[in-house]
This record gives structure tokens, sequence and C-alpha cells, in this order.
């Protein structure tokens, strides 16, 4: 089953779908590219977030205003949650866990790596019996030296390649190596809307053999609940 693990197709709750028209667009747009599920993660960042709650609050709301109306039914609710200082303590962090999995969508900040990261991947992982997956680790390149790279794509985590990764060489090479060295990793599309930040499956089908989406389709079952 063709799925989409990270994407932000609801409407008005981050920089991604501004409005539901734009979300309905997306996913006739991933529909007619093949996709059957839609993981939809906006983004969390606990310093802007009252609580938990009131996050998840929102996302019922934004998907509420969407959810008869989608060209895809199958929609399962996560986040992207940006790994802050002491995140792993927030209180009901693993509410974040993808529905039905043990899976929770961590994005590393955009500056240079600190152990103190790793740390943190580490706690939510233990302390909640959570499978962490790492948003789109090839964004990483221009931030983090080589060794911290290494560091990162040695966390045992699920590693997340965006769609478009196919497009740029130096993406690309890094996203090739994670396929063939790991047979833990998910592709999502990142998509924001239908235009300038598009799924882009199309792409990646053109990029990648089917064996090797497979690979990434199987991801959601092996961590159910
Ligand atoms: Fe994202």
């Amino acid at each position: 089953m063709l799925t989409d693990y990270h994407c932000h197709i609801l409407p008005q709750i981050d920089d991604g779908a501004q409005n539901a028209d734009t979300s309905l667009k997306m996913a006739a747009m991933m529909k007619e590219q093949g996709v059957e599920r839609i993981i939809a993660t906006p983004h969390f960042y606990a310093h802007r977030e009252k609580s938990v709650a009131d996050f998840l609050k929102k996302r019922e709301s934004a998907y509420a205003k969407i959810k008869k109306s989608l060209a895809i039914k199958d929609i399962r609710l996560g986040a992207e949650v940006s790994i802050e200082h002491g995140i792993s303590e927030l209180p009901d962090i693993e509410k974040l866990a993808i529905w039905g999995t043990r899976i929770i969508l961590l994005e590393l900040p955009y500056r240079a790596y600190a152990k103190w990261m790793s740390e943190e991947i580490y706690n939510i992982s233990a302390e909640y019996n959570l499978k962490v997956m790492l948003a789109h680790v090839h964004r990483y390149l221009p931030y983090y030296s080589k060794d911290e790279i290494e560091t990162i794509l040695s966390t045992d985590a699920i590693l997340q390649i965006n769609n478009e990764a196919f497009v740029n060489w130096k993406e690309k090479k890094i996203s090739k190596r994670v396929i063939n060295e790991y047979d833990t990793f998910a592709f999502g599309s990142d998509s924001h809307d239908s235009t300038s930040r598009k799924p882009n499956w199309d792409l990646l089908k053109k990029k990648v053999k089917p064996d090797i989406i497979s690979v990434s389709n199987g991801i959601f079952d092996k961590y159910k609940k």
C-alpha cells in the first residue's frame, strides 16, 4: 500500500495547506500518483504550543474540515515533532506517535549538531517504547559534518527520505546510500501545497524501483501497535 509517511496536508494548522481546497487538491494529486495511505504530520514545536492536548485538539478540527471530502480515505494522523532541549520530558509526547503505530516522526534542528539531540531521540524511544522516524535525513547535509551525519545515520531510527531528494545530486547520494545499506527507510512527500511543494510521487516512481518502494510501504505494518 503506497504510503506517504510525511506531509502537511491538514489545513490551517502549520505552514502546509493554507485552506481546505488545497488539502483536497493535494489528496487528488496523490491519488492520481498511486498513493493509498496518507500520514498527516503537521509541525509540532513544543515552545509554540500550550500543550500536546491543545495541539491534538487543533489537529482534530483541521482534519474534520476535510475528512469527508478527501480523495484518499486511509488517513492516519501524526506530527513532525521538532527536537528541542527537554522534549523527551514533555507530558504526553507519546501521543504524537502515528495513529495505530509505535512510530514518532522527529525533525532535527537546522543548526550544528549537538549531543543532546541524540540523547533526546534515545530518551523518547526508550521511555515510551516508540520507534523514531527521522524526517528527511538528507536535509541536514549543509549543517552537519561528515562525522555528525554518520552519527545520525547510525541512530536506531527509521530514516525518512523526501521524494524530491532524488533531484539534487548531494541529497540523492545520501538517499541512495540509505536505501542500499539500511532496511528501515521510509519515503514521504513532505508536501505543503499543490504547486511549489507538491507531492512528487510520480518523480519518486521514476527514480526508485518498485521493490524499494515496497520496503518503505512495509514499515507501517512492521511497527503497528
Ligand atoms: Fe515536514
